[in-house]
């Protein structure tokens, strides 16, 4: 299964994601991972994408569209893979259909999340990271055992430099500017699923796996 995961920042996409692998033992793939990852090992990549990303604005195309060229091109992606953060722009779109196209093949499904900007700007500003194993937390809906303590590895929890709130009202605003055309890119393809982002993560969940069951 091809499945792309289109939505604002902190609609919950790497949330369902890593559901999504569970249930389909398919790759996830974000690019937001592998910037901060990039920046965090001090790459060449990293050092380019380092400001761009605390600023909340976007990383120009042809670093995140070289990323995705050459993590598709792995031998686990051939059964499928689930896009996070990718393609962000009409243009990563445009180049995602080209490389699929080389590979022979296209993608199943676009699920797009929504939810209201309230809903969002408390889902991000409440957002805790383990710095070891990387789990997700929420200070008030998925809070750790232990304050700033990852409940799994032990790991130190920490706030992302974008969830502040002059980055987050900034991504907002680029989503809308950048990313938002993409909805109507994959209607017109007929790939796009709309799924309520608002609801609990089983809720929500519950509502992508049905939209892809449909399709098989
Ligand atoms: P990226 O890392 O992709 O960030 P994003 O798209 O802004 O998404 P987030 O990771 O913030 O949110 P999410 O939707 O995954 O939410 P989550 O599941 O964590 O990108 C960061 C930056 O990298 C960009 O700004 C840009 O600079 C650069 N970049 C990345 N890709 C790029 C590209 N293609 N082109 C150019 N630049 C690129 O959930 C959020 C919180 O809510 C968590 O605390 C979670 O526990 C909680 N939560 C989730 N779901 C629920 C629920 N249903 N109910 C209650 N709480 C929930």
């Amino acid at each position: 299964m091809r499945i792309v995961l289109l939505g604002p920042p902190g609609v919950g996409k790497g949330t369902q994601a890593a559901k999504l692998v569970e249930r389909y033992g398919i790759p996830h793939i974000s690019t937001g991972d592998a910037l901060r990852e990039a920046v965090q090992k001090g790459t060449e990549i990293g050092l380019k994408a380092k400001s761009y990303m605390e600023r909340g604005v976007l990383v120009p195309d042809e670093v995140v569209i070289g990323i995705i060229r050459e993590r598709l091109a792995q031998p686990d992606c051939e059964k499928g893979f689930i896009l996070d953060g990718f393609p962000r722009t009409v243009n990563q779109a445009e180049a995602l259909d080209d490389i699929l196209r080389s590979m022979g093949t296209d993608l199943d499904a676009v699920l797009y999340i929504t939810a209201p900007d309230h809903v969002i700007v408390e889902r991000l500003s409440g957002r805790r990271i383990c710095r070891r194993c990387g789990r997700v937390y929420h200070l008030i809906t998925m809070p750790p055992k232990k304050d700033g303590i990852c409940d799994v590895c032990g790991g130190e929890l920490y706030q992302r430099e974008d969830d502040r709130p002059e980055a987050i009202t900034k991504r907002l605003q680029v989503y809308r500017e950048q990313t938002a055309p993409l909805v109507d890119y994959y209607r017109g393809k007929g790939k796009l699923a709309e799924i309520d982002g608002s609801k609990s993560v089983d809720e929500v969940f519950s509502q992508i796996v049905g939209a892809l069951e449909g399709k098989r």
